[in-house]
């Protein structure tokens, strides 16, 4: 049976997955939830809320709790449709930079790691391009969990739906508020659309700045995308976005730089 706390819990994840981080409450509401927290804590049902962060817990210990509280997300596990394996994220929980994918594939589920399949080889590559390392910049993805396929999967893979991606946005919002970055790169329409509430095309979005949660966020194609279309134009456009980005962290950039992709 549902009870009204699940309800409520449902309903208040929804909103923080619509991007609302604040609600008005009556004095009735407050103590009703203020009861369901001290429950919470005294080892009662885990209350799905990606916030449980204080501000004196230092940025790792704010990832660990996160991470943790991913492992255990009901709101993905309750859909049935992502398989079991949760991937985090990686990469430096100081970054200035932090790049967000889609979700993981075959290779990410495996290894437990974000990036590190054939697309995961090209952001490297583009990261080292703009004078960075993986170790340097943080780098994660929208959905926590590869999607399911059923038996026959195998090594193939499946964008996540809107379902997915809105069950596990309320860790992606947490995780920007644990690491609060200088800017934000949106690999791919999924995250572009998920960070910023928006079902605008990517080649839309890109080419200005936009905000996510007060962190300024640059939207590009997903490194596949380039593995699929390998214009130079495509490349070029991709490379204009780190641009941006090395601009807004204050990254010197050199003549050599500035002219990649360009025909020549
Ligand atoms: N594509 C993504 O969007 N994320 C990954 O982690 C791997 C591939």
């Amino acid at each position: 049976m549902t009870t009204i706390r699940q309800l409520a819990v449902e309903s208040l994840t929804h909103l923080m997955a619509g991007g609302q981080e604040r609600l008005a409450v009556d004095d009735d509401a407050r103590s009703i939830l203020r009861s369901w927290m001290l429950q919470s804590r005294r080892g009662g049902q885990l209350v799905e809320t990606a916030a449980p962060a204080t501000p004196e817990m230092s940025v790792e210990e704010k990832l660990a709790l996160l991470r943790n509280r991913a492992e255990h997300w009901k709101p993905a596990r309750r859909l049935g449709t992502l398989r079991d394996t949760m991937v985090f994220a990686t990469g430096n929980p100081h970054a200035r930079l932090m790049l967000v994918g889609e979700a993981p594939g075959f290779d990410e589920e495996r290894l437990g790691e974000p990036f590190v399949g054939r697309a995961g080889q090209l952001l490297n590559k583009i990261l080292t391009a703009m004078g960075l390392s993986r170790e340097e910049v943080y780098i994660s993805n929208v959905c926590k969990f590869r999607p399911d396929m059923g038996p026959e999967q195998g090594t193939a893979n499946r964008p996540p739906t809107a379902e997915e991606i809105a069950a596990c946005l309320p860790l992606i919002l947490a995780e920007i508020r644990a690491i609060r970055p200088a800017c934000i790169v949106c690999l791919g329409g999924s995250s572009a659309k998920a960070l910023l509430s928006s079902d605008a095309s990517v080649s839309s979005m890109r080419g200005r700045w936009l905000d996510c949660q007060g962190v300024p966020v640059r939207v590009t194609y997903h490194p596949s995308y380039l593995l699929r279309n390998e214009a130079l134009s495509a490349r070029r456009s991709v490379w204009e976005d780190m641009l941006a980005a090395m601009e807004k962290l204050g990254m010197p950039i050199s003549e050599r730089q500035k002219r990649y992709f360009l025909p020549s």
